[in-house]
């Protein structure tokens, strides 16, 4: 896989959308994976480090390190989404144990892997709240500016939220974090709910997963069998984080707009939510139109490439 023009690192809080996007990008002959950061969002940081390198193991990917990073939001207390994802983070859905140890201190690690490629190199694929790459802004700012393409998912900008009003849970579960990334003007690309709702999976998109017969599409059509009993309302369930490696592999599949972000970082219910145009900061692209049914259909095909 090092012939990939995508060399980028995961950070995630898996988190059912989490791991088939991570299945997706492990399947792909686009994206050269260097690692997983892991982050407490979803779940807890145990649970998601745990659950990194239970993808990691039934993808046979597990020489690819998980490095574990924040337990905790920068100045606040995390959610529980258990009520989505499950007690295990991965709704139920059976996966093999790690096949070797997570290591800790996922800054540090980021760090080092940005300062040891060429500038410019190194995409961050962000899943979770963005307190690691905050952290990395924080600690390592020289290292951060080194990053190729941070691409997010997180906010709403004309949508409502999934956790508040107008607030989305990434953003929402560290909206302090949110607020340092996106001032610092790195280059970033935001995927917000506005596009992530209109890439949905619906019983006959699982049905034509299962039918690949590939290890990931087999676990991915489970994990959304799980989201779809856990979550109410709809025929049909958005798929958030695939939408990042989606844009990763093939930026054409979305419209883009040039965007000046602020973060709400009150107390009251909408905490987190997007504040577009009232930032005096530098300007974020953000994926405000996506072609669906092609990016649908890029996933099912990647989910659907045999190993080996
Ligand atoms: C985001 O929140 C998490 O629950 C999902 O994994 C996704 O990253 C969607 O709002
Ligand atoms: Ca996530």
């Amino acid at each position: 896989m090092t012939d990939a023009a995508i060399r980028a690192v995961i950070d995630t809080d898996p988190g059912i959308d989490d791991a088939v996007a991570i299945l997706y990008a492990l399947a792909s002959p686009a994206f050269d994976i260097v690692g997983l950061t892991t982050v407490a969002g979803n779940i807890g940081i145990e649970t998601t480090t745990r659950n990194a390198g239970r993808i990691l193991a039934l993808a046979a990917r597990s020489d690819i390190p998980v490095v574990a990073g924040a337990s905790a939001p920068l100045s606040r207390t995390g959610f529980d989404s258990a009520e989505i994802h499950g007690d295990d983070g991965l709704g139920g859905v059976g996966f093999p144990e790690p096949l070797v140890p997570a290591r800790g201190d996922a800054v540090t690690w980021l760090a080092e892997q940005l300062e040891a490629a060429p500038i410019g190199t190194l995409d961050i694929l962000a899943l979770g709240p963005l307190t690691n790459i905050a952290l990395l802004l924080r600690d390592r700012p020289s290292a951060a500016r080194r990053i190729r393409r941070l691409i997010v998912m997180g906010g709403a900008i004309h949508e409502p939220g999934n956790v508040g009003p107008r607030s989305e849970f990434n953003i929402a579960a560290d909206p302090e974090a949110a607020e340092l990334v996106f001032s610092a003007g790195l280059p970033t690309v935001l995927i917000p709910l506005d596009v992530t709702r209109k890439v949905r999976a619906d019983r006959g998109y699982l049905d034509a997963l299962r039918a690949r017969d590939t290890a990931a599409a087999a676990a991915s059509a489970n994990l959304i069998e799980a989201y779809f009993q856990s979550a109410s309302g709809g025929e049909s369930r958005p798929l958030h984080d695939p939408c990042v490696m989606l844009f990763a592999e093939n930026p054409a599949l979305f419209s883009t707009e040039d965007i000046r972000i602020a973060v709400d970082t009150g107390v009251g219910s909408d905490a987190g939510a997007l504040l577009a145009g009232e930032s005096g900061g530098p300007a974020v692209s953000v994926a405000l139109g996506v072609d669906a049914p092609a990016a649908l259909e890029l996933l099912a095909a990647r989910l659907g490439v045999s190993a080996g």
